[in-house]
C-alpha cells in the first residue's frame, strides 16, 4: 500500500479548499507542504456552478452597512444563526472581494468602473458581487491561477476518500482509492481541512452535480464528528424543469417575475414587500402552495411548475447579466427566455447543516478544520440567504487556512497510523467487491432519492418523515447485499458509486432523524403538523452523532448577541 506524507491535506478543491490552499501557501511563504485531494479534476469542483454572486458590503456611501448585512442574515436564518459568527462573516467578506480583485478576478463592472452588485433574495441592499452569471467559475479560476504561483503542493486528482483515521482524538491520515490506478492509498498529515462540498444528490430533483455525494460529511460523521443542523436543507425556488439546473436568483435580482398559471405574480400574496426577492424558504413554499392548490402548470413526471418570466427585461439586459441562463435554456429546452417564460420549481440546492465547526473552522478532532458547505459554522441557521455561500467559502477558506498555518508553526507531531484501522478499512472496501448479494446499488440510490423528495421536501409532517426514515433504514439493510459488478481496478466508477451510496444512506438517516425530532417550523424546515416557530423549545442547534445502531441526537444553544428573535415579515 502506498503511503505519502504532507504537512497538511486539503480535502476538496472548490472555493473553500482553493482559498485555504492559497492562504497557507502565502502565509507560510510556500514552506508548508500541501496535499490537494479532489474526487474530480482540481478545476471541476461543483463551485464552478455557482452563478449569481457573492455577498459583501461594498457601498457604505450608498447606504449599505455591516449591521444591515448581519441583520438580513440573522433574520433570513429564522434566528438560528450564531450572531458572533455572522458578524465575523460580514466583516470579512468585503476584504475577500477586494483580495480576489487584486488576484485578477474579472468582476462585472459598472459604467463608472466600480465592481457591480445586484439585488438578491432577503438582502435589503444590492450586495451580490458578480461576474455576470458565472461568478463561481471565475472565482475558482482566479484562485487556481493564484495557487499556481506557488510550488509546494502535490495534487491527488480523482482520489476518492473513504475514511478519516484517528488516534486518541487526533487526526492521522486520510484513506482512499486513487482512481487512475485503483490502488488503496494512505495520505498522512499533521492537519487536514475538509472542504468537500454539499450532499445534494441525496435528492432526485437537485441543482447539484452528480459528483456531490456528501463524502466529507459521511466520513467525518463515521469518524466521530457531529453533524450540526442537518435537517435544514435549502430548496432553491428556481430549478429548471425537468433537469433541475439552477436558474439563478439573479434572474429575479435583475427584475424577473414568478407567475402562476393564471398569469399573476404569485409572490403578491405571500411577501408583498420583497416579492420575488423574499428569502428562498418563503419563495419555495409560495410556489409549492400555488402548485398544490392547482395554480401551477402540469410538468413531466409530476414536476409541476410555475413560470420564471424574464420577457419584459429585454435582450440587452439578459445578454449582459444572464448570458449563461439564456444559453442553458436554449440548449436544454430550445427556449429563448428573451421571448418565453422559463418552467421552474423548488429544487434541492444547499445544506445549511454540516460538520460542526467553530468560528475559526476548527472541529472537535485535533488537527481537523472544515470550511465551505461541508461545514456548519452556525452561520446560515435554518435558511441561508442567496450569495452568502460563495462568500462563506472565501471567508472560512481564508480563516481556516490561517489557523492551520498557526497550528503547524507549533510543530505538532505526525501521528502514527493505526495499523488495525488501516487493515479494517482496506477490508471494508475490497470486501464490498467480493459480495455476491445481487442487490443493484443504482436501484437503491434511485429509491433513496425518491424517498427523500417525498418525505423531506419543502413541506414535511411526522407521518411522511417516519415513513421516509423507515424506507431509508430498509435501504441500509438492503445495501448490505449490493454487488459491485465491475471488478476491474483502474477507474472503477462502479465501486466509487457504491461507496457514495453508502455515504448518502448514512446522511439521509441523520437528516430525517433530526427533522422528525424538531417539532416546529423554522426556515427551510416547514412542518404541516407543527406550523409555528417554537423558540421556547427549539431555539437550539441539533447535533447528530454516529453509532452503528443509528444516529444519536443532542442539542446546543444558539449564540444571540444583539438581536432577539422576532416574527419574520417580508
Ligand atoms: O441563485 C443563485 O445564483 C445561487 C446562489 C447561491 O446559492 O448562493
Amino acid at each position: 500500500m502506498e503511503v505519502v506524507a504532507h504537512d497538511v491535506l486539503i480535502f476538496g478543491t472548490g472555493l473553500a479548499g482553493l482559498r485555504a490552499a492559497v492562504e497557507i501557501a502565502r502565509k507560510s511563504k510556500d514552506t508548508i507542504n500541501i496535499g490537494l485531494v479532489s474526487k474530480v479534476q482540481i478545476q471541476r469542483p461543483h463551485s464552478v456552478c455557482a452563478e449569481g454572486g457573492t455577498a459583501a458590503v461594498m457601498r457604505e456611501e450608498d447606504g449599505d452597512n455591516l449591521d444591515l448585512h448581519s441583520w438580513d442574515t440573522v433574520k433570513g436564518a429564522d434566528f438560528l444563526a450564531d450572531q458572533d459568527v455572522v458578524d465575523r462573516f460580514v466583516e470579512t467578506s468585503p476584504k475577500e472581494i477586494l483580495q480576489l480583485d487584486h488576484w485578477g478576478m474579472p468582476w462585472s463592472r459598472r459604467p463608472d468602473g466600480r465592481i457591480q452588485q445586484r439585488p438578491f433574495g432577503g438582502h435589503s441592499f444590492p450586495r451580490a458581487t458578480m461576474a455576470a452569471d458565472r461568478t463561481g467559475f471565475f472565482e475558482v479560476q482566479t484562485l487556481y491561477d493564484t495557487l499556481m504561483q506557488y510550488q509546494n503542493f502535490s495534487r491527488y486528482d480523482e482520489f476518492f476518500a473513504t475514511a478519516i483515521l484517528v488516534e486518541n482524538g487526533a487526526f492521522c491520515g486520510l484513506a482512499g482509492i486513487f482512481m487512475p490506478t485503483g490502488k488503496f492509498m494512505m495520505l498522512r498529515a499533521k492537519a487536514m481541512l475538509i472542504a468537500s462540498g454539499g450532499l445534494g444528490t441525496l435528492y432526485g430533483f437537485t441543482t447539484y452535480s452528480q459528483t456531490v455525494s456528501g463524502d466529507g460529511q459521511a466520513i467525518a460523521y463515521r469518524a466521530g464528528l457531529h453533524l450540526e443542523d442537518p435537517e435544514f436543507l435549502q430548496f432553491h425556488p428556481t430549478g429548471l424543469v425537468p433537469s433541475g439546473i439552477l436558474m439563478t436568483e439573479a434572474c429575479r435580482g435583475e427584475g424577473g417575475y414568478l407567475r402562476n398559471s393564471e398569469g399573476h405574480r404569485l409572490m403578491e400574496k405571500y411577501a408583498a414587500k420583497f416579492m420575488e426577492l423574499a428569502p428562498r424558504d418563503i419563495v419555495s413554499r409560495s410556489e409549492m402552495t400555488e402548485i398544490l392548490e392547482g395554480r401551477g402548470f402540469t410538468g413531466p413526471g409530476g414536476l409541476d411548475y410555475v413560470h420564471l418570466d424574464l420577457t419584459h427585461l429585454g435582450a440587452e439586459k439578459i445578454n449582459h447579466a444572464l448570458p449563461l441562463i439564456r444559453e442553458v435554456c436554449m440548449k436544454f429546452l430550445a427556449l429563448d427566455p428573451i421571448f418565453t417564460p422559463i418552467p421552474v420549481r423548488p429544487v434541492a440546492h444547499y445544506s445549511m447543516g454540516g460538520i460542526e465547526a467553530d468560528i475559526n473552522g476548527a472541529t472537535a478532532m485535533r488537527g481537523v478544520w472544515a470550511a465551505g458547505e461541508v461545514a456548519c459554522h452556525s452561520l446560515h441557521g435554518a435558511n441561508r440567504l442567496g450569495c452568502n455561500s460563495t462568500a462563506e467559502c472565501l471567508v472560512w477558506g481564508g480563516i481556516a487556512g490561517e489557523a492551520i498555518v498557526k497550528f503547524l508553526r507549533s510543530d505538532p507531531p505526525l501521528q502514527k497510523l493505526p495499523a488495525d484501522a488501516i487493515d479494517a478499512e482496506r477490508e471494508r472496501i475490497f470486501g464490498l467487491c467480493e459480495r455476491k448479494g445481487g442487490e443493484d446499488p443504482y436501484a437503491i440510490k434511485k429509491e433513496l432519492r425518491e424517498a427523500m423528495d417525498k418525505s423531506a421536501g419543502v413541506f414535511r409532517d411526522a407521518a411522511g418523515m417516519a415513513e421516509g426514515l423507515k424506507h431509508v433504514q430498509a435501504l441500509k439493510k438492503r445495501f448490505a447485499g449490493v454487488s459491485v459488478a465491475d471488478q476491474s481496478g483502474i477507474y472503477n466508477t462502479n465501486l466509487v458509486n457504491v461507496l457514495e451510496i453508502e455515504n448518502l444512506l448514512d446522511l439521509a438517516e441523520a437528516l430525517v432523524t433530526a427533522a422528525l425530532a424538531r417539532q416546529e417550523s423554522r426556515g427551510a424546515h416547514s412542518r404541516r403538523d407543527f406550523t409555528i416557530r417554537d423558540d421556547d423549545n427549539w431555539l437550539k442547534h441539533t447535533l447528530v452523532g454516529y453509532t452503528r445502531e443509528g444516529p444519536v441526537l443532542s442539542y446546543k444553544p444558539v449564540t444571540i448577541t444583539h438581536w432577539k428573535p422576532v416574527e419574520r415579515k417580508y
